[in-house]
């Protein structure tokens, strides 16, 4: 047989999984929609019968469901009961806790995935076509969003977990303990922030994202958090911060607009303050990088038809550019995501 020398080669195995990818991917998904991992985790050694009885699918169809999962390795099938695996259990099990993965994998069903089926036209056309799905006349998916209040809620659920899952690096990093105003540009709900001020009492923050997103903001507001609405393009800085954050924000952007971007938090900033970029770093050579990959073609097909994962060194050139020195970054935290750092001289 023509294949058989390959037969061991572990990209053979990958694609087998990856072109199964897409159906296993739904199925886990409709797994924690119909709550299965939940129940499981306070009913270990349940059965199909009582899975059954608690989600109210059809036999036959659940029977197809647990084996889709079971091949995942998300539940374990022992003695004829079934269990969730440790991973799904950390992951999926607690669903109604908003750092939940089963928020990522609703958001990632209804807002990411529908639109990769327009891959190849959005790349050949060079713009985000798959955005045509969203009624509206803006550029950007975030724009179009703010017309879907229940979508734009899923979306800001998912990004809220996915945020909660990746937050820690960035709040235990000693910059912040140099600041006391930081701005958080395209801050979103408010996550991001409301983690960093109860990590460091003495820190106070303001959230800038458009008005549709600032509403979902209220939640995190404080004494110490507060929120302004506005454009991060046409829209001056809010005055005052001695720090300027970019948390999974600089990504979704080209070049000119990243330095755009950059040069407004250099003139906002007094000398000394200090830019934060956070988010998903590509490795160097860019060939690295699941989450990366994943979020480069997200943008490029439908968020705003331009960015990717930049690699780190792509972000330390633009900040030299915009007029920061001390330039460097923390790399390798979790989830691909590196901390890009410049101080105002
Ligand atoms: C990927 S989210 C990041 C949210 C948050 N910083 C985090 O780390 O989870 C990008 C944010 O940028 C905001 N955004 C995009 N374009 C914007 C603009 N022109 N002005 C203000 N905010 C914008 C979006 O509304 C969204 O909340």
């Amino acid at each position: 047989m023509k294949n058989a020398a390959h037969e061991d080669d572990p990209v053979l195995e990958r694609f087998h999984f990856l072109v199964n990818a897409p159906a296993l991917f739904n199925a886990v998904t409709t797994a924690a929609e119909l709550r299965i991992f939940a129940f499981l985790s306070g009913k270990p050694g349940a059965s199909a019968a009582d899975i059954q009885s608690f989600c109210g699918v059809p036999a036959h169809q659940l029977r197809v469901l647990l084996q889709a999962v079971c091949t995942t390795g998300l539940l374990e099938r022992r003695d004829g009961g079934y269990h969730n695996a440790s991973v799904a259990e950390e992951l999926l099990a607690a669903d109604e806790e908003p750092d939940s993965w089963s928020h990522i994998l609703t958001g990632w069903k209804e807002v990411y995935y529908p639109a990769f089926a327009d891959m190849t036209t959005a790349l050949r056309a060079g713009t985000n076509t798959a955005l045509a799905a969203h009624p509206g006349d803006e550029p950007t998916l975030y724009g179009r969003l703010s017309r879907n209040p229940p979508l734009e809620a899923v979306f800001h659920r998912a990004m809220t977990a996915f945020t909660l899952r990746s937050v820690d690096a960035l709040i235990e990093q000693p910059v912040f303990d140099d600041v006391r105003h930081v701005l958080d540009v395209g801050g979103g709900d408010g996550s991001t922030s409301a983690r960093l001020v109860a990590r460091h009492p003495e820190l106070r923050t303001t959230v800038f994202d458009m008005p549709s997103v600032s509403r979902l903001a209220s939640g995190a507001r404080s004494g110490r958090v507060s929120v302004v609405p506005g454009d991060m393009f046409t829209d001056p800085f809010p005055e005052g911060p001695d720090a300027v954050l970019f948390s999974h924000v600089l990504e979704i952007f080209d070049e000119d607009s990243i330095l755009l971007l950059m040069r407004k938090a250099y003139d906002a900033l007094p000398s000394g303050g200090r830019v934060m970029v956070y988010g998903y770093n590509v490795s160097d050579d860019e060939t690295d990088g699941v989450f990366g990959a994943r979020l480069g073609l997200y943008f490029n097909v439908l968020a705003s038809g331009r960015g990717m994962a930049y690699p780190a060194r792509d972000y330390e050139r633009w900040l030299r550019e915009a007029g920061f020195g001390e330039v460097e970054t923390v790399p390798g935290l979790p989830y691909e995501h590196g901390l890009s750092l410049g101080v105002k001289r």
